[in-house]
């Protein structure tokens, strides 16, 4: 660890030598001239909506049965425990859905797993969608945060990079890891709202369940100032290889935040087929990252005028599956439980019906 840490030290002198510091006035060029500054200063007096609902987006693929989409039930209790409920976005969803939806959560998670992020995938499509109207919001002076976890954080960074060959390979499958801070850190929206402690237990200890086959090299987010315009490199993590690659960034304008990392894993997935850090320690970082986005998403006013329609649209009106019991349809898989949606047709025809039958 510690040569680990020379080897970074180095690198990042490197970095700075070559001028290539995201956020540098020069290098983020005249785009971020567009954006207003719209800092969180996460003030409780503007966290007044003691009802936040996250957005959660589904995506294909195993465990979900043929032809559904799944989420992940660790994310989903990871926002219940910090005081939000969960309304799903399918990945089938049409953009006319996907924005009705936006209108009704406070903010939005992009989940980890295993997707194609190209247009004409759903997963990307749909979060392509939610990246935009995120913008939309907050330009227009709606605040509107959005995190994007794993396959999250690499869907944003190919959304917000305008380049589908952004990622690389990285060999950091299940490997808890260590942050290692660049100079945005520490004044960052997002490591400064977290406790002290908790920060800097993820700078010295392998708390930060890392586990991901592709990821952002850290030369590559310099290379595009696209990217460097829109995020601020949080944290660098390092693979079995002695690749870096990013693993904590935020946007320099938008409340929207990525980690690499899962930080619902350590207090909600008990595969042992993973070396998920689960001591005391590393269950306050699943909960305090789960409070630093849910007290975003209570400065968020969206909201369902209908108490029934809020009800009837709630991820509790969908299958929760125990798939960490046993190989799921001869897989191994790594979530111990699992939401299941049936394709959007008929998941819009059952609400329609509901709807129906009330106005009767
Ligand atoms: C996209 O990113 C990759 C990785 O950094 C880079 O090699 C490639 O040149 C970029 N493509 C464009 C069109 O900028």
């Amino acid at each position: 660890m510690a040569l680990r840490r020379a080897i970074l030290v180095v690198l990042l002198g490197a970095l700075s030598a070559l001028a290539i510091r995201p956020n540098s006035g020069e290098a983020r060029g005249m785009s971020s001239m567009l954006y207003k500054r719209k800092r969180d200063k996460q003030t409780d007096k503007e966290r007044t909506n003691m009802r936040p609902i996250i957005g959660v987006v589904s995506q294909e693929g195993d465990p979900a049965p043929k032809g559904h989409t799944y989420i992940a039930a660790s994310y989903i209790k990871f926002l219940e425990a910090a005081g939000a409920r969960v309304i799903p976005i399918l990945a089938d969803m049409p953009p006319e859905e996907v924005e009705r939806r936006f209108k009704l959560v406070n903010g939005i998670l992009v989940p980890g797993g295993s997707q194609v992020l190209r247009p004409g995938h759903g997963f990307y499509d749909v979060t392509s969608k939610i990246f935009e109207l995120t913008l939309k919001a907050n330009d227009h002076g709606d605040f509107f945060p959005l995190h994007g976890t794993c396959l999250g954080f690499e869907t944003l960074a190919v959304i917000a990079s305008k380049n589908h060959s952004i990622l690389s390979e990285f060999d950091a499958e299940n490997l808890p890891s260590p942050l290692f801070p660049t100079d945005k850190a520490e004044k960052s929206e997002f490591f400064s709202v977290l406790p002290h402690k908790v920060y800097e237990n993820l700078l010295t200890k392998p708390y930060a369940m890392e586990n991901h086959v592709n990821g952002l090299a850290w030369t590559a987010i310099a290379e595009n100032p696209t990217l460097v315009d829109f995020f601020d490199v949080l944290t660098l993590s390092i693979d079995r290889g002695g690749r870096t690659y990013v693993s904590t960034m935020e946007a320099i304008d938008y409340p929207i935040t990525a980690t690499q990392w899962h930080p619902e894993k350590n207090a909600y997935e008990w595969t042992l087929d993973k070396d998920i850090p689960h001591n005391p320690e590393a269950i306050v970082i699943t909960q305090e990252v789960g409070n630093f986005f849910v007290n975003r998403a209570r400065r968020n006013q969206h909201n369902i005028a209908n108490h029934d329609d809020e009800v009837d649209l709630l991820i509790y009106n969908f299958d929760l599956v125990y798939t960490g019991k046993a190989k799921f349809e001869g897989e191994e898989v790594d979530f111990d439980e699992s939401y299941f949606f049936p394709p959007w047709e008929k998941v819009r025809e059952v609400e329609e019906a509901k709807r129906q039958a009330r106005s009767a």
